[in-house]
């Protein structure tokens, strides 16, 4: 191959591949949350201290008092709802609104352990630990 074919080559390779990141970049835009996890992602944490904080702790925050700005964050902490072990679960596994799903990034245990962990922390004494079959039954 002479070099201005060889350029010419290169060039269109670029092109290319710039165009296929564009239209991933459109195909994440039209998901239904704003923020998503990299599909294929697993969580490796295992207690529910830790998947809390590398999960949840960056929108409700580590006091699990919530936030509010460019968006609105509950509050975990004296929140009723949290009350609800079903509903927790519910959200964890498919998400809700600007929520984003981790059904799919963490298995039955992950999800127990951080349900189990915002029901008793934040000042939150709610009875009733969360089982990973309980979890496998709600997905
Ligand atoms: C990217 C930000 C984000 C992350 C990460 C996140 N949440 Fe949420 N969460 C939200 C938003 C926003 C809502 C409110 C959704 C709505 O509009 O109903 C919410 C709602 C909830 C609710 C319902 C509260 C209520 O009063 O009804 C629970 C429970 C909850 N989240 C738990 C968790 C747990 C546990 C984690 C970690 C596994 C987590 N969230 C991770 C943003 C997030």
């Amino acid at each position: 191959m002479d070099r201005p074919t060889l350029i010419l080559r290169v060039m269109l390779m670029a092109w290319l591949s710039g165009a296929a990141t564009v239209s991933a970049q459109t195909a994440a835009q039209d998901a239904p949350h704003a923020f998503t996890i990299s599909p294929g992602y697993r969580f490796t944490e295992k207690s529910g201290g830790a998947l809390y904080n590398a999960t949840c702790a960056g929108c409700h925050m580590p006091d699990g008092k919530g936030a509010q700005g460019a968006g609105h964050y509950p509050a975990l902490a004296d929140n009723p709802a949290v009350g609800a072990a079903p509903y927790v679960i519910i959200n964890v596994l498919r998400g809700r609104k600007a929520m984003p799903s981790f059904g799919d990034e963490m298995n039955d245990d992950q999800v127990a352990a951080v349900v189990n962990y915002t029901r008793t922390h934040f000042g939150n004494r709610f009875a009733g630990d969360v089982t990973p079959s309980q979890v496998k039954d709600l997905r």
